[in-house]
């Protein structure tokens, strides 16, 4: 396994059935919801570029097309946006045009951890990153850089942290761990606890740093929460025999798979869109105002 090597491929995974979005996500994808103009893919993409990697993995359920039109070339709409002098916008949809990217299809909805195992072939023997796309991470904040920075130094694969309420803790992958410096070292990982059985109120968020090892892991890992393959529970194993740490989060995060995270991501981030924020910014104002 070759742990030293340099961090360039992303797995996107893009394959749940988004339930809590229905019906928008009948026949798009929950990654291709849009905030403001920008799907949530395509914040993941150019997060993970800013950081240097350079090969994309989209594991994709069955609205494969939407996902893989959205980062092909679209030929006529370029050609229309020339003609008519609209070089801004061009170059927006251009930006993408050089990144590789490779599909690959879950058959079937059966967890994030089986996702993952889907992407084995093309990841081969290096250390990767796993991007969550609805986890939306404030775009001036380089949380993923950071973790690839601990990862050169410490070899081991990280998941991000962010505190969240005890009453919330039913929703995420929980960590046990104890604080060495700016880290957490982990001592179990738990899917989807109680509130009163959890180990802490420290949730996994969607950037993960993974080694290769995490592939037979997941092979032999048995259902587990809502009968899935969880990528939480392999981990939980591997924590057993080798050291696995947690990143707590010094940026703002939305969870945009939630319509109450996803409506908070829209707010903010038109109001710092330099084009909407000052007549967005009097639009909310008159609107509580007229709320009080
Ligand atoms: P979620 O737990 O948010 O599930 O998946 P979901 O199906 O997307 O959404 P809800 O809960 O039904 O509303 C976390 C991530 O794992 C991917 C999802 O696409 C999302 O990026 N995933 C989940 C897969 O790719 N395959 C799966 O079988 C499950």
């Amino acid at each position: 396994m070759n742990i030293s090597a340099t961090i360039k491929k992303a797995v996107l995974p893009a394959a749940g059935l988004g339930t809590r979005f229905l019906p928008a996500t009948k026949a798009s994808p929950k990654e291709m919801l849009p905030i403001v103009d920008k799907p949530l893919i395509q914040y993941a993409v150019e997060e993970a570029v800013k950081c240097g990697i350079e090969e994309f993995i989209i594991i994709t359920g069955k609205h494969k097309r939407a996902i893989e039109d959205h980062f092909d070339n679209a030929y006529e709409l370029e050609e229309k946006l020339k003609t008519s002098g609209k070089k801004k916008l061009l170059e927006e949809v251009n930006k993408l045009n050089k990144i590789n990217f490779a599909y690959i299809r879950q058959r079937a909805a059966l967890g994030l951890g089986h996702a993952i195992l889907c992407a084995k072939p093309f990841v081969g023997d290096e250390p990767f990153v796993v991007i969550l796309s609805d986890d939306l991470i404030e775009p001036s904040y380089n949380l993923l850089g950071e973790m690839i920075k601990v990862y050169y130094e410490k070899k081991s694969p990280i998941v991000a942290l962010d505190e969240v309420p005890i009453s919330d803790v039913q929703r995420y992958g929980i960590i046990d761990g104890i604080l060495e410096g700016e880290v957490y070292k982990i001592k179990d990982l738990v899917e989807k606890p109680e509130p009163d059985k959890s180990p802490s109120n420290l949730a996994i968020l969607g950037r993960y740093i993974l080694t290769p090892d995490i592939f037979p892991a997941l092979e032999t890992q048995k259902p587990g929460a809502g009968g899935e393959i969880q990528l939480t529970d392999a981990l939980s194993r591997m924590a057993k025999k080798k050291t696995i740490y947690g990143y707590p989060i010094k940026g703002k995060r939305f969870d945009a798979g939630d319509k109450l995270g996803y409506l908070k991501a829209t707010v903010d981030f038109a109001l710092s869109n330099s084009e909407l924020s000052q007549k967005f910014k009097e639009y909310l104002i008159n609107k509580v105002k007229a709320l009080l």
